[in-house]
């Protein structure tokens, strides 16, 4: 239960600890989150869910998951505005409930983190394999290409980032801008083939699910069901997939200037945005096919090619290549800063924490991240495992919710740059959604978490516990205390 003082949760103010450059201004914290944000989900998710779940009504699923996010977000804000670090959840964590808890939350980041990488690498490889085919190019091993491109994204991109911060920053905003545009496309050409019949039956009628019940509210009712409005709650939890995101802006609160200020702006702006831009696609994807007609497997290139445009393809194709790309170039950038974080806090090797002289970021531990990456691709059915990154995300947004009431408590007077509204209600509030999202998650999702959380208490307690600065600190105190 070693809590960390809050004048040490960042490496400005403490000489000793390590320090990474100060870079990031309030329009790159925006461009920061629509990089991580908008990426696989957009062009998938809408489409699945509204033929699936949730019908025409999948615009309401969006809105319901923006609101549990926009309150998750306001909650990190007021943190991060307060302990402007690196660890974000992790180190907010550290202070306000100790070590153990820390651990826990750093443990459950690195899941979201790692593995959310290796998703989108995967997804990337399909969506830069499918652009070949559309522009003609046959690929004579499609699998093998498939892996190939898995890996040489995840090392351009690790390359990218064990730059500098400054590279890593130009590129994104270079493909942030672009692929805006692309979306925008989208926007405008769909728009021109909407049909307003397709809204018609917005709320379709509930039926019995042709699965037996997985997620733990279905198991927990013994009866499963799709549509209605039972359905277009259940996919506001898998529509979260496409909105994390808005949390990696926080990681680079160390290295952003006016950090108290600049980061709740950025983080809630970049999520408002997105909320937007998503419930346009969505729009535009409903209103464009009837539900029941979407391809599952290319909702929104089906719909355009039903259109008739079949040029729109090849920008859809093109723009999710691109904001694959930035995804996977943010969750590297935000994995490596949590991960820094708990190696310079002890927990996990120092050396990890090691800053590079020439590049002045911490590019050993970014090589680390990216090769596991680039394993997971290979090795581990990782779109089977894509429910574990929301678990994960979901996970350290219900810590920070209720890190906001317990610090409010314990530490009253500490500077806020940025205070949540109506604190304890919407905190509270920000809870009961994101416990309501991760009930919509299947028990074997849960079950994997559970693995992988009870895997981590052990490392912790072979490795980070003894190994812990913060615990070495307070046995030199108190040894100074016993010799007088
Ligand atoms: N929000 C990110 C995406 O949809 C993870 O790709």
């Amino acid at each position: 239960m070693r809590r960390l003082p809050p004048s040490e949760a960042t490496g400005l103010r403490t000489g000793a600890r390590h320090r990474l450059a100060q870079l990031y201004r309030p329009a790159d914290l925006v461009v920061l989150g629509l990089g991580a944000t908008i990426g696989a989900g957009i062009f998938s998710v809408a489409g699945v869910q509204a033929a699936t779940a949730a019908g025409p009504g999948v615009l309401l699923s969006f809105m319901i998951a923006g609101i549990a996010c926009l309150l998750a977000a306001l909650c990190y804000a007021e943190l991060s505005s307060t302990m402007p670090t690196s660890g974000t959840a992790y180190t907010f964590a550290y202070v306000i409930f100790g070590e153990v808890w820390a651990w826990v939350i750093g443990w459950a980041l690195i899941l979201e983190l790692q593995l959310a990488s290796a998703v989108v690498a995967r997804a990337w490889a399909l969506y830069a394999a499918q652009l070949l085919t559309d522009f003609g190019i046959r690929l004579p091993y499609p699998e093998a290409f498939s892996d190939g491109f898995a890996l040489f994204i995840l090392a351009l991109l690790t390359g990218i980032v064990s730059l500098g911060a400054h590279v890593g920053l130009r590129a994104l905003w270079v493909i942030v801008s672009a692929k805006l545009l692309a979306i925008a496309a989208v926007l405008v050409v769909g728009a021109m083939h909407i049909d307003v019949a397709n809204f018609g039956d917005f709320f379709v009628e509930a039926k019995p699910s042709p699965t037996p019940p997985d997620t733990v509210l279905e198991v927990v009712f013994g009866q499963s069901q799709t549509f209605g409005w039972f359905g277009v709650f259940a996919a506001a939890s898998a529509i979260a997939f496409a909105y994390i995101g808005f949390d990696l802006v926080t990681t680079a609160a160390e290295e952003t200037v006016n950090a108290r200020r600049a980061v709740p702006k950025g983080v809630i702006r970049s999520l408002v945005i997105a909320t937007v831009i998503y419930l346009g696609v969505a729009i535009v994807m409903i209103g464009m096919v009837p539900y029941a007609q979407i391809d599952v497997d290319a909702p929104l290139s089906g719909a355009f090619r039903i259109a008739g445009v079949d040029w729109m393809v090849h920008v859809i194709d093109i723009g999710a290549v691109l904001g694959l790309t930035t995804v996977i170039l943010v969750l590297l950038v935000g994995q490596t800063r949590v991960m820094f974080s708990m190696a310079r806090d002890g927990l996990l090797p120092r050396g990890l924490a090691t800053i590079s002289r020439r590049f002045h970021t911490p590019s050993r531990v970014t090589w680390v991240i990216g090769v596991i990456a680039m394993l997971l691709t290979q090795f581990v059915p990782v779109f089977t495992l894509q429910e574990l990154v929301v678990l994960g995300a979901l996970f350290a947004y219900l810590f920070v919710a209720v890190g906001v009431i317990v610090m409010r408590r314990r530490l009253p007077d500490l500077e806020r740059g940025f205070t949540v509204p109506l604190s304890p209600w919407l905190p509270g509030l920000s809870i009961v959604a994101t416990v309501w999202l991760m009930v919509n998650l299947q028990v074997l999702t849960w079950g994997w978490f559970a693995l992988w959380m009870a895997f981590g208490l052990v490392a912790y307690l072979l490795y980070g516990k003894r190994h812990s600065l913060l615990a070495a600190n307070h046995a030199k105190v108190g040894r100074g205390r016993h010799r007088r």
